[in-house]
């Protein structure tokens, strides 16, 4: 495992890393804390995605075994211009996770004379760093990146309220949360766009195990990197001291739950810390980082349907890996 150069312990008790003089962020520490004190370790697979996570994630969307991505894009450049069609003209278009706005390009060039662009995620520098690559390539259009977690309430930015809005949220982001979670996110995001608004979600499809367990098992080891990361996130930023060696990366198919469940395993009995806190680990317990719900095209559409949607036109590949859906708030 990588070891990460020039890491300080941070001064927890002060509340300040002492040589970024960086704040601790005192919401992931009490969340950190609270799901390695439950019975059934978890820890949120928002905390996956700090700078060298989104990074990693980035490498993971290039891997062969990795389709969601590659199915995902493809799809979007393939009906790009009937996608353009069903989000209509003037749209401010509100993209919810938007790490690298990789596939956002393929949409952006197909909509008619859209009035902004709202990446919102919650790592911040990738955001920016993103925002301003993208604002090069499209330098007439109002790009405005919103730092925020969606995954909770957020308030867009004023000066957009009275546009029509159509939030785009790829990457099957919604498959990470359990199916009861995903109706209260999408009535949010309903509410957020008000009568008229739009959404064109990407969510993965049921198939065969194999091709499922691949996909989070990749033979070069960068899927167990990025899940491992957030282990080192804690060590440099929650003052752990997390043993890497000691843990393993854990990914299967649940069949009954129609989804991927992803853990860090303990390969020992052993104790870590966590800012002055002892957590301890038997031999072969796991840390949930993650669920990734896989649906059908009728079953999201119930889904969706439960929080107010109504399902305008849907998109899949020949091989029914992903799917594409656009709804609609009448
Ligand atoms: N949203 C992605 C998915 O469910 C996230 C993801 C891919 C992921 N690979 C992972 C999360 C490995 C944790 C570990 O497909």
């Amino acid at each position: 495992m990588e070891k990460l150069d020039g890491c300080t312990t941070p001064a927890v008790g002060a509340g300040l890393d002492s040589e970024q003089q960086r704040p601790v962020d005192a919401q992931f520490l009490e969340d950190v804390l609270c799901g390695l004190a439950a019975d059934s370790k978890y820890l949120h697979c928002k905390y996956l995605y700090d700078q060298r996570g989104s990074k990693l994630f980035d490498m993971i969307c290039e891997l062969d075994e990795y389709y969601p991505t590659r199915v995902e894009r493809q799809l979007t450049s393939q009906f790009a211009g009937e996608i353009g069609r069903c989000i209509g003209p003037g749209v401010v278009l509100v993209e919810y996770g938007s790490g690298s706005s990789t596939k956002t390009r393929v949409l952006l060039d197909h909509l008619s004379t859209p009035n902004a662009y709202l990446p919102v995620d919650i790592s911040e520098d990738h955001l920016l760093d993103a925002a301003r690559a993208l604002q090069t390539e499209y330098p007439e259009l109002d790009i405005c990146p919103v730092v925020a977690d969606f995954s909770g309430e957020f308030d867009l930015p004023a000066r957009y309220a009275d546009d029509r809005r159509c939030i785009y949220f790829p990457g099957s982001t919604i498959g990470n949360l359990e199916p009861a979670e995903a109706v209260l996110l999408l009535e949010r995001i309903a509410w957020q766009v008000g009568t008229s608004g739009g959404l064109l979600v990407g969510f993965d499809l049921q198939k065969s195990v194999d091709v499922l367990e691949l996909a989070y098992n990749d033979e070069a080891g960068v899927t167990a990197e990025f899940n491992l990361n957030l282990l080192q996130r804690i060590n440099r930023e929650l003052d752990g001291n997390f043993d890497l060696d000691q843990f393993a990366h854990v990914a299967y198919y649940n069949t009954n739950e129609h989804r991927i469940e992803i853990y860090i395993e303990s390969l020992t009995e052993q104790t870590a810390q966590v800012a002055g806190e002892s957590i301890p680990f038997s031999a072969g317990e796991r840390i949930c980082t993650e669920y990734s719900h896989k649906y059908t095209l009728d079953g999201f559409a119930e889904l969706a349907d439960q929080a107010g949607w109504v399902r305008k036109q849907s998109w899949t590949d020949a091989d029914q890996y992903f799917g594409l859906m656009y709804l609609s708030v009448e």
